[in-house]
């Protein structure tokens, strides 16, 4: 498989800061991989999203030492717009990159910089507004959306320049649990039906585990850990230190393992946890029996 993005050895240190944000990252994700990046607040997760897509150090001055390409182009030498036809950002505050005064004109926006030809853009902001469920919104001011519909709004148009990567950085941190959900399902439907290989932040991780190829913890600029959620989640995790917390049901078999319940592994879905109860749960009944 192709890397999407291929990170070696990377450093960053911001403007007037004496310490590193990001300390010797490497790291490779695969085209059509659907990453968690995660990790307590501080770690360098923002950081190391932003210097994928060349924000730090074009934009954010600071010191970067090591490399990062996103399909073999280097991010610190390629322009924005040729970047942004690979890769899509959706920022930790979506308002942050909301600039025009309509949900037309906010996906729009992005195509007529580029250079689209007006029918392919009207063609490509029915399209996408239809995905991400804001259709008949499009005369509607940005600024009076709802938190979950602005998250919406800056996946459209990201989505819009059909990148083949799209980072989202904790696209659920400021929705109810009903946004949380929309947006969720929205991310699930882009790797599903549109084969884009995701990086998302996120400290809820839940929702994904089903379906994420791998977890990335950072800690203090570093990577701590990385894996299949089924590995990260196999031994108990310090969720004050790291900033996440586990699936419930894993919380669960960590009690039991706690009062001496042996368990054949650590579920992380109910329908692992309700295989794993059930067996346990038998196996006690035919020691009981024989008792
Ligand atoms: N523009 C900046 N200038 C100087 N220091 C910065 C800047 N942005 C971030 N930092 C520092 O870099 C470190 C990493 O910050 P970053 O925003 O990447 O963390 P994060 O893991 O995304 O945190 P959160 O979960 O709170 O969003 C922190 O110590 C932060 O204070
Ligand atoms: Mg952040």
């Amino acid at each position: 498989m192709t890397a999407a993005i291929e990170i070696k050895n990377l450093w960053v240190r911001y403007r007037g800061e004496e310490d590193y944000a990001l300390r010797d990252v490497s790291l490779e994700i695969k085209e059509g991989e659907f990453v968690l990046l995660t990790g307590p607040s501080g770690c360098g997760k923002t950081t190391l999203c932003y210097t994928i897509v060349g924000i730090v150090p074009r934009v954010i001055k600071a010191e970067v030492k090591g490399s990062v390409s996103v399909f073999g182009l280097d991010s610190f030498k390629t322009s924005p717009a040729e970047l942004s036809q690979y890769i899509g950002i959706v920022f930790q505050n979506p308002e942050m990159q909301l600039v025009t005064s309509s949900v037309y004109d906010e996906v729009a926006f992005p195509l007529e910089n580029l250079g689209f030809p007006p029918e392919e853009i009207r063609r490509r902001i029915r399209e996408v507004l239809d995905i991400v469920g804001l259709k008949g919104l499009e005369d509607r001011s940005p600024a009076s959306l709802s938190g979950g519909q602005k998250q919406a709004l800056a996946i459209a148009s990201v989505l819009a320049l059909r990148p083949k990567i799209i980072i989202l950085d904790e696209p659920t941190s400021q929705l109810d649990p009903q946004g949380t959900r929309r947006i969720t399902d929205l991310i699930l439907k882009l790797k599903k039906d549109f084969k884009v290989s995701i990086l998302a932040v996120e400290h809820k991780v839940e929702w994904a585990v089903n379906h994420i190829d791998r977890m990335i913890v950072m800690d203090n600029g570093m990577i701590k850990m990385q894996g299949r959620p089924a590995e990260i989640f196999s031994k108990k995790i310090d969720v004050e230190r790291y900033g996440f917390r586990p699936p419930q049901v894993s919380e669960i078999a960590y009690k039991l393992l706690e009062r001496g319940i042996i368990l054949p592994s650590i579920p992380i879905s109910l329908k692992d946890a309700y295989e794993i109860f059930r067996r346990v749960l038998e196996d006690g009944k035919s020691t009981c029996r024989s008792n």
